[in-house]
């Protein structure tokens, strides 16, 4: 779709993806256990509601409509119905219309589009937020929340670990068709990790990884599956971190950012969109991210753009074998050449391509309700030169996001092109 109004990005707040792992993170090892505690998701979601008032000087009467992308709310914090949790972030959201919607890992891309959609409708400010508390419960209680993105009846039983398991299928598969070997894959991990130490609101901000760890299963970095034809396959390194965060955009038309009194250059524009769903539990192909490319074939031709206009992408690298699949799927790689793109270094920082930037689901972390909110306010912070230390230094103009639910089941793909 190319929006027939359009739609700005006009203001973006993030909370720090916290977890296991990070510095600030509460467990039993903490200074401060039995002190205090891990923020609720309550407490994310308003905080990054109040960040994107306070930070950026929005009135929030002037917003219409607002939608909170979250997974499993009810599962990791008893707690449903987050559009009504979003309107207590501040008094005067009281009586504005707010949504929850839900797609798995691509809740926060589907409330994305449905907050574009509301503009081209009419609307003139709509907000848009993504929010996940996942941290509640061990990590092997999680996946079997996780997995009711997975057809539950059909798919839970591949592993307890049922989401690592099912991308573990495709990487089983894709190195039998093409050689691919575990130091291949422990590249896009180094490259996660390194842009993540950088970024100060990265769960793995402190974490070191080296060539040599994310290669070699050890006891720090298991091959932890049971399935025993996948476990080999997969290190603890390769997964996505269980984290809690929450992030916000706020969307405007022409006349919204008037109201604002907002300026076009501190503004990003939604150049285009696609979104593409199949069915859950069918996945045709292991060797490919059919849906996502669907997407994203939609955003670029609807756009008018090809893989070589894109100058910084975000890419749901939910493991890393999803990010070699997505460099395919978007066409920055031919079939089969994935690897060789992340071993150029093309997509590192200094790159030509950077990708995932702020360190992507593995480094940055992956609040699932929250990752399809944070890609895009990733491409507006690098767009507006606010990354700091991760900041990519040149000119971009044109970004891409890939946000993806399930095992490539609903993806969501945004074109943003920077106002200057
Ligand atoms: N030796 C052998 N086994 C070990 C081990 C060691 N040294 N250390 C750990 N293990 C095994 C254990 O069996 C352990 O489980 P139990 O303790 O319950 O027996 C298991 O590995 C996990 O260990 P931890 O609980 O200590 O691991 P953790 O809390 O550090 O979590 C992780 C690590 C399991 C990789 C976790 O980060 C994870 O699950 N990541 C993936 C999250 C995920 O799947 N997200 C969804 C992505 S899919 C998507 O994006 C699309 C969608 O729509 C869902």
């Amino acid at each position: 779709m190319q929006p027939a109004r359009p739609v700005y990005v006009a203001a973006q707040a993030l909370t720090p993806f916290i977890g296991k792992g990070n510095p600030d993170f509460i467990d039993k090892s903490h200074p401060d256990f039995g002190k205090r505690e891990n923020p609720s998701l309550e407490e994310h979601l308003v905080a990054a509601v109040q960040a994107l008032i306070k930070n950026e000087n929005i009135d929030p009467t002037l917003i219409q409509r607002g939608f909170v992308g979250n997974f499993a709310g009810e599962l990791f914090s008893k707690q449903g119905f987050l559009g009504a949790m979003v309107a207590r972030a501040d008094p005067r959201l009281a009586g504005i219309g707010f949504a929850r919607m839900e797609a798995a890992c691509a809740s926060g891309g589907v409330s994305l589009v449905s907050g574009v959609e509301a503009i081209q409708a009419g609307l003139d400010l709509v907000l848009v937020v993504g929010a996940e508390v996942q941290t509640t419960v061990r990590a092997r209680e999680g996946a079997d929340f996780l997995a009711r993105a997975a057809h539950y009846e059909s798919e839970r039983g591949i592993d307890d670990f049922t989401f690592p398991a099912l991308l573990t299928r495709r990487t089983k598969a894709y190195k039998e068709a093409y050689g691919l070997s575990d130091r291949d894959l422990a590249h896009f991990s180094v490259k996660a990790y390194a842009n993540a130490n950088r970024n100060p609101l990265a769960h793995m901000k402190a974490v070191k990884m080296t060539l040599e760890q994310a290669e070699n299963a050890s006891d720090s970095n298991p091959n932890f599956l049971g399935n025993p034809e996948l476990k080999e396959h997969l290190r603890m390194s390769d997964c996505s971190q269980v984290s809690d965060g929450a992030a916000a955009l706020l969307l405007a038309s022409a006349e919204g950012l008037r109201k604002l009194d907002r300026a076009m250059k501190d503004c990003v524009q939604v150049r285009s969109y696609g979104i593409c769903t199949n069915p859950l539990g069918q996945v045709q192909d292991l060797l490919r991210l059919d849906t996502a490319a669907g997407a994203v074939q939609e955003a670029m031709s609807d756009g008018s753009i090809t893989p070589s206009d894109v100058q910084v992408a975000e890419v749901h690298d939910c493991f890393t074998i999803a990010e070699l699949l997505m460099y395919e799927a978007i066409g920055f790689a031919e079939q089969g050449k994935g690897a060789e793109l992340v071993l150029s270094g093309r997509t590192t920082l200094e790159g030509d391509i950077p990708v995932n930037t702020g360190g992507g689901l593995v480094g940055f972390g992956h609040p699932v309700g929250a990752t399809g909110v944070k890609q895009v306010a990733e491409i507006y912070r690098q767009m507006k030169g606010l990354c700091g230390d991760y900041q990519i230094h040149k000119d971009v103009d044109t970004g891409l996001t890939v946000n993806m639910g399930g095992d490539d089941r609903t993806v969501v793909s945004f074109v943003l092109d920077n106002v200057n």
